[in-house]
């Protein structure tokens, strides 16, 4: 099951939507203007589709799944964010495992990467099958790719057997990112870096109206967006990893289509020791 909490929270936003057009659909109804009454049916109609299809994904785990599956597919594309992504992927060397790949963004990355050994990707959404594929055939990758469909909770990769692990807009989705960190951890060689890109939760003190937007959207997020929570991934990481790893943090605006998933942080973790 991709997000296990939409079921709970979804029919709110579904709920809300339908009220609002109920109520929209009474006030124009109550006009005598019959222009306004024609002109109400547009968002009448707009709102109620869409509350139609956020309770429709909220009751079929597949059907969100495969909504997803789409939803990636158009916003990896190449774009702007290329230019962050790239230099911070372009680091990955040796056997590199890749948490959460969806449509295969990273994989235009490192087209011209010939130090890569092997490369495992582990994804728990299969219906990303043909897709990460057919972007590995068509960049032409020097490498193979190893592909595994199970959530980063429950990997099993052979300990300390990883140089680079490669995890971009991925711990908002995870259910349990200390468990998977913990994976990563026990995946690296020491001397091994995980590389990270997430976009974050906005401080509610400096940045206050993007901190409300993001909680204003959250519930719409666990359903379009595979259960997306806004979260600190920093300390997500430090928490995680902190003493035994060299940390770098780049803290930034990205180039997002939504203003909410602009705070970003990009980390290299250079493993320095076991646990
Ligand atoms: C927003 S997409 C990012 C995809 C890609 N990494 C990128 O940069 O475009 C999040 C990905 O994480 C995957 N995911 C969700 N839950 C996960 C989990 N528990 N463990 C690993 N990956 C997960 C999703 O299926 C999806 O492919
Ligand atoms: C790969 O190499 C070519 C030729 O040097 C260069 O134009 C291109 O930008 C490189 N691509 C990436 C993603 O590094």
């Amino acid at each position: 099951m991709v997000c296990s909490c939409c079921a709970n929270i979804m029919p709110h936003a579904a709920v809300s939507l339908f009220v609002t057009a109920a109520l929209t659909h009474f006030a124009a109804s109550s006009t005598n203007s019959k222009t306004l009454r024609y002109i109400s049916y547009i968002p009448t109609t707009l709102l109620s589709l869409l509350a139609s299809l956020l309770s429709a994904l909220s009751y079929s785990p597949s059907l969100r799944a495969k909504f997803f599956v789409s939803l990636c597919a158009v916003l990896s594309k190449p774009g702007p964010i290329d230019d962050i992504r790239c230099p911070l992927v372009n680091g990955a060397s040796g056997n590199v495992l890749e948490v959460g790949p969806g449509a295969g963004a990273n994989f235009r990355c490192l087209v011209n990467a010939t130090d890569i050994l092997s490369y495992t990707t582990v994804e728990p959404n299969a219906d990303f099958t043909n897709v990460l594929l057919s972007e590995a055939r068509d960049q032409n990758l020097n490498f193979e790719i190893t592909p595994t469909w199970l959530k980063g909770e429950e990997m099993d990769i052979a300990e300390a057997s990883i140089d680079t692990v490669v995890g971009t807009h991925v711990l908002c989705s995870v259910d349990n990112p200390q468990q998977v960190l913990a994976n990563i951890d026990k995946a690296l060689k020491v001397g091994g870096t995980y590389l990270s890109m997430e976009h974050v939760s906005a401080s509610s003190s400096d940045r206050p109206l993007l901190s409300l937007s993001q909680n204003l959207l959250s519930p719409f997020f666990q359903i379009i967006a595979n259960g997306c929570t806004f979260r600190d991934a920093e300390a997500e990481i430090s928490a995680a990893l902190g003493d035994r790893y060299e940390i770098v943090v780049d803290r930034y605006d990205a180039p997002m289509p939504l203003a909410a998933f602009k705070p970003h942080v990009s980390i290299k973790a250079k493993k320095l020791k076991a646990a």
